[in-house]
């Protein structure tokens, strides 16, 4: 599975690609709201520091026209944009028009599997399920990721799904275990990954003997 890194702050995405871990990233209106900066500098921002790693980023329209006219000027900042579409009728009519134009989409905002199948058929590159928002309607998250990945596979759909709305690591292994391609995860949960108590101990243990040896050499 791919980790990609959910933000729209500009050196959150300098630190995690330095990591080397980060294979894309995401961003979302919120996200980007955030940041109180202007969308198309951030957006060139990004790819100024990821290079060619694919950067979605969502139009604000809710009819399809519009989406396409917002769509080709975000996709026109980069070949690695993927132009992020909501989980609408409208939102399939422009995955439509962009998959027959060759420009990437994501569509966000998937809560089911029949939506995820039809974001696919519509051409979506990636289909995003959030899984923290539906736990937090007492539902269980990735039980969306699980089926939508086995529908993909007996259908050989090569829609790519993105676990989304990632909060904790458990969630990010979930993903990995039930097959999604990527996971999309702020910065501040790469951070909680890359560190576990017996490294730390370790890293202390391994300093401690090595004053008492007295070596030198470094
Ligand atoms: C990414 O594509 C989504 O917009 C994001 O993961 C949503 O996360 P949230 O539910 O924590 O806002």
């Amino acid at each position: 599975m791919k980790l990609f890194i959910d933000t729209a702050n500009t050196e959150e995405i300098r630190k995690a690609f330095d990591l080397g871990v980060i294979a894309g990233v995401t961003t979302n209106p919120s996200l980007i709201a955030k940041e109180g900066r202007d969308f198309f500098e951030t957006v060139k921002e990004i790819v100024s520091i990821v290079g060619n790693l694919p950067i979605s980023a969502e139009v604000i329209s809710l009819e399809s026209k519009e989406m396409v006219e917002q769509g080709r000027k975000l996709a026109a900042l980069g070949d690695s944009i993927v132009v992020k579409l909501p989980m609408t009728e409208e939102g399939l009519k422009a995955t439509k028009i962009f998959t027959a134009e060759g420009i990437k989409t994501n569509v966000t905002l998937i809560f089911s599997s029949p939506q995820a199948l039809l974001a696919a058929r519509a051409g979506a590159t990636y289909v995003s399920p959030f899984i923290g928002r539906l736990d937090d309607i007492n539902q269980v998250g990735i039980n969306l990721i699980k089926e939508i990945s086995t529908i993909f596979k007996v259908h050989n759909i090569s829609s790519e799904i993105i676990a989304a709305s990632v909060r904790h690591s458990s969630h990010f292994i979930d993903a990995a275990l039930y097959g999604s391609h990527i996971a999309t995860v702020p910065y501040k949960v790469i951070q909680a990954m890359t560190k576990h108590p017996l490294t730390d101990a370790g890293i202390e243990r391994f300093l401690a003997d090595w004053e008492g040896a007295k070596q030198n050499q470094f």
